[in-house]
């Protein structure tokens, strides 16, 4: 495979592929939805308790949450183990036609759960330094090592300042086969929409307790490979969080090669292009992905010129002014409640939502992701909106400008085109709105290596998670995210979008 640009043109979704797929699901070689150890020993590390009643649609918004730089710094056990809960673990178990199903605190496709966080600590008063694997279904933790790693991420990440000075930093990972059952190679795309969707909950409740948390995607991976003992083969990591800070790690231990047993349920089917497509876009030590980093404009300003991002500057489409409601006024219900609550809504009524309800949700989910390659900022994502059904805003194409608050007019749409692009899935057409996330995936593999990809996808992915959690904030609103044809979405957006790509796809409405 030549690049990131190749194994996106080979996994585009086109109606003709589908008409003619002959794939089935093995529902005798499913895997299971979480890592199992054959004989690690796994402690409780704290309690969950309710994370800070800080309102859901401020824990999400960047540009109030104090994106990367919350004050507070420090992490004891049961903060740990509630922040992981409500990123990753089970958060309902319900009753469906006489079976217990257990859904968990971040939307993943397929119900699959192949992403997995690890915890890699320094010495707490109440949480001895190491390196951990959540357990999703008990929120207790898998010892992997004992001892402070941290300096190990740190020289991984370059001396990222978030890492180096961390108490903690989680490490998401995927375990390809547990998608791939079902996506086979799509699956390097889902790992960081399944992540992004983790992360999008994690940053959400580790701002709302104030503490620094920001995406890292800037790390030698191979140390991060061995440090975790996986083989990327199976299972790579995505990207790093540090959470916290004020609390450097002094030195880099050696990291002695450890291989934990993993019990396997079913028999993995192997996809070469997923473990391709994440291979080629590693990077090989802690120098290399400073100089990664170092590759991104420095301002916003720098970022939003011409072609630097693919980005769109607004063009001269009719404006439409949104008016998202302040702080004081918004739904307070806090970031825990909603995520308890979250669902993914399948059936929508054509009823309208209000244009101030649209405003919220876009303006508080879409305000930037705090990476370590841009703080908040468009980053590398332009947003397009197909309104079906918003009071006050006239039903068709726009591209929604962050910056600016507005929506601009691209031209036509209707609920069955919409319908049409979301792989056939009508349900999208029904929903009040779509929000699709385009990048310029040729200028960004360009400048930024296979690694920008990564980046676009993981951005996109967060982004879908926040949008969720603006959404699940209100009562009255549900969604979910969808997939779907790339290139006619692409068409369906041109002129504006004719060099962009969809990322990912979520829609909102009025649950049936
Ligand atoms: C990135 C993403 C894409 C998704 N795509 C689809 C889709 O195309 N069709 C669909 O019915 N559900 C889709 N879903 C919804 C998942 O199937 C749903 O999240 C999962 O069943 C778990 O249920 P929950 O979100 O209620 O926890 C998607 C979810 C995500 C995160």
């Amino acid at each position: 495979m030549a690049d990131a640009r190749e194994y996106h043109e080979r996994t585009k979704h086109t109606p003709r592929q589908f008409s003619e797929m002959e794939f089935e699901l093995d529902f005798d070689n499913q895997p299971r939805p979480s890592k199992v150890y054959a004989d690690l020993p796994r402690r409780s590390l704290g309690a969950v308790v309710d994370p800070a009643e800080t309102p859901a649609l401020s824990a999400v918004d960047t540009s109030t949450a104090g994106s990367a730089g919350g004050a507070r710094t420090s992490m004891d056990g049961d903060a740990l183990t509630t922040l992981c809960h409500y990123s990753n673990g089970v958060t309902k178990t319900l009753d469906r036609g006489g079976q217990q199903v257990a859904f968990r605190a971040a939307s993943c496709t397929g119900k699959l759960y192949h992403v997995d966080c690890y915890a890699v600590c320094g010495d707490r008063e109440d949480t001895d330094a190491g390196v951990y694997q959540y357990d999703p279904e008990s929120d207790a933790f898998h010892v992997l090592r004992e001892g402070d790693y941290r300096g190990v991420l740190a020289d991984a990440a370059g001396g990222q300042t978030g890492v180096a000075e961390a108490p903690v930093t989680i490490v998401a990972t995927s375990t390809w086969w547990r998608n791939a059952w079902k996506y086979r190679d799509r699956t390097y795309r889902h790992a960081f929409w399944d992540s992004g969707t983790v992360l999008a909950n994690l940053l959400a409740v580790a701002h709302a307790g104030g503490r620094r948390a920001e995406v890292v995607l800037g790390f030698a991976d191979d140390p991060v490979v061995d440090l975790l003992g996986v083989d990327p083969e199976d299972e790579g990591p995505l990207a790093l969080v540090p959470v916290g800070g004020d609390d450097p790690a002094t030195d880099v231990p050696e990291v002695d090669s450890i291989d934990p047993e993993v019990v396997l349920d079913s028999d993995p089917v192997d996809y070469p292009l997923v473990h391709d497509a994440w291979d080629q876009s590693t990077l090989l030590e802690g120098d290399a992905a400073a100089a990664w980093r170092e590759r991104f404009p420095a301002d916003d300003a720098a970022a939003d010129a011409p072609g630097v991002l693919g980005t769109h500057a607004p063009g001269d489409g009719e404006r439409v002014e949104l008016d998202p409601v302040d702080a004081e006024t918004a739904s307070a219900r806090p970031v825990g409640n909603t995520i308890r609550r979250r669902g993914s809504s399948r059936e929508y009524t054509h009823e309208s939502i209000s244009d101030r309800l649209f405003a919220t949700v876009v303006d508080r989910s879409l305000a930037g992701v705090p990476t370590d390659c841009f703080d908040g900022g468009d980053g590398v994502l332009d947003y397009y909106c197909l309104v079906h059904a918003v009071d006050g805003i006239e039903s068709g194409a726009y591209q929604y400008h962050p910056g600016s608050t507005c929506l601009e007019r691209l031209g036509d749409t209707d609920r069955e085109t919409a319908g049409h692009l979301a792989a056939g899935q009508s349900v999208v057409g029904d929903a009040a709105v779509n929000v699709y996330a385009m990048a310029d995936v040729d200028a960004l593999v360009e400048r930024f290596g296979n690694r920008g990809y990564r980046l676009a996808q993981l951005q996109a992915g967060v982004e879908l998670g926040r949008l969720y959690l603006a959404t699940y904030a209100h009562r009255r609103l549900g969604g979910r995210g969808f997939t779907f044809f790339d290139d006619l979405v692409t068409e369906h957006l041109s002129p504006r979008a004719s060099n962009q790509t969809p990322m990912t796809l979520f829609a909102f409405g009025r649950p049936a």
